[in-house]
Order: C-alpha cells, then structure tokens, then sequence
C-alpha cells in the first residue's frame, strides 16, 4: 500500500534531491506563497508581485511535470492513463483561470474570486500527486533511490527551462507540449527579465537573464531530445 509523500522521510522520499523531494519542496514555496497573498496587509503592488510568483512557480513546474513526469508514469503504471488524465484537466484549468486573472483589473472582485478558484485547484493538484500520483511514481520505481534521483535531476533540468506563463491552447502532452515550450519558454523568460528591475538592482539584469534563458533552454532541447531517443531504444 503506497503512502502519501507528505507523511514520508526525504531518506523515504529518495533523497534531497529525488525527483519526491524536489516536488515536496515547490509545493510546500507555492503553498506558502498563496498564504502569503491571502494574508491580507500587503500592499497592492506586493500582492500582485506575489500572485505572479505563484503563476511562474506553478507553470514551469507543472510543464516539467507534463513532460518528464506523467509521460513516465504512463509507461510504468497499468492505471497511468486515468490519473494522469486527471492532473491533466486540472493544469488546463489552472492556466485558463490565469489567463482570465491577468484580463481583469486587480479593483475588480471578480479578480479575487477567480484567484480564489485558481488557488483551489492549485491545492487539490498538489493533494492528488502527492497523496495518489507520486507515491504510485515511486511504487512504480521499486522504491529505487538512484532512480528517484536521476528521474529528479531531468524533471529539475526540465523545470528550470520551461515556459513561465500560463499556455492553455498548448497540449498538455509530448511531443506537443515539448516542441511547442522551446521557443514559449524563450518568449516568457524575455518577458519575465524585461519586467522593470527592482529599485537598487543592476540594469545588466535583463541582458544577463536573456542570454542564461538562451543557454538554458538548449539544455531544455537536449534533455527532449535524449529522452525522445531513450525511449525509441
Ligand atoms: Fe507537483
Ligand atoms: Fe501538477
């Protein structure tokens, strides 16, 4: 009988840096984040700072998710095709919420509602991998450390290099996903590093962020590239 990952040890989980650990940790940040924004006291512009590092940690988390995780789950778990399927609809939902949040005035209440449902589904997603997806993950790699590991490492890889935006006409699935994040990933983190620098900070910052984004997604390219072959062999 697998066990939620939320009631394991990382030495349980694999590791610090098992693939278990890794997804723990951003969704203990995200978890955080979303208290942090609900918290009331901020001041408007934090709060909205807040609301788009949530959606930045949600989407390229989710999209490494989408490509290295569910796909593996897929092929190693007779009953992968139904879970899968379902976490499936909650990331789409969660990225047409986000694109709906970022069409309404903050003033407006339905802002919050609609923050409010995206939340929601944020949390359930979290509760469904942790409690069913990655403790059959896990059962599904004999318990294996070194695989949790290396299946982590890839899913990191992956992670650090995925679009950053909400992308709901964008399949949820390979190759779709793959060959359509390359080039949305480049596109987000331009974006996200030509967003005004915070007072004091260096104005190198976008130039510098531009060029590790075109590095770091060639990684992105390869990693597809290899697994795409792995999985021919
Ligand atoms: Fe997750
Ligand atoms: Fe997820």
């Amino acid at each position: 009988m697998s066990r939620s990952i939320t009631l394991q040890s990382v030495e349980e989980l694999g590791g610090q840096s098992s693939v278990l650990a890794r997804q723990r940790r951003d969704h203990e940040e995200l978890d955080r984040l979303m208290h942090r924004y609900e918290s009331g006291g901020l001041p408007s512009a934090e709060r909205q700072q807040t609301l788009k590092d949530i959606f930045q940690l949600t989407f390229s988390h989710a999209f490494a998710e989408e490509t290295v995780l569910w796909p593996a789950l897929r092929r190693l778990a007779p009953d992968g095709e139904e879970l899968t399927s379902q976490v499936e609809e909650e990331h789409q939902q969660i990225n047409e919420l986000a694109i709906e949040i970022q069409c309404t005035d903050p003033d407006d209440p339905r802002h919050e509602q609609l923050t409010a449902a995206a939340f929601a589904l944020i949390r359930q997603d979290i509760r469904d991998e942790e409690d069913v997806l990655l403790p059959r993950l896990q059962q599904a790699l004999g318990y294996d450390a070194a695989r949790l590991r290396r299946l982590g490492t890839t899913w990191e890889t992956v992670r650090r290099t995925s679009p950053t935006r909400p992308h709901p006409a964008v399949s949820r699935r390979p190759p779709g996903n793959a060959l359509a994040g390359i080039p949305l990933s480049v596109h987000d983190r331009i974006r996200d590093a030509l967003r005004p620098a915070p007072p004091g900070t260096s104005s190198a910052r976008p130039i510098a962020a531009v060029l590790t984004t075109t590095v770091l997604t060639a990684g992105l390219g390869f990693v597809l590239l290899r697994n795409r072959r792995s999985r021919a062999r």
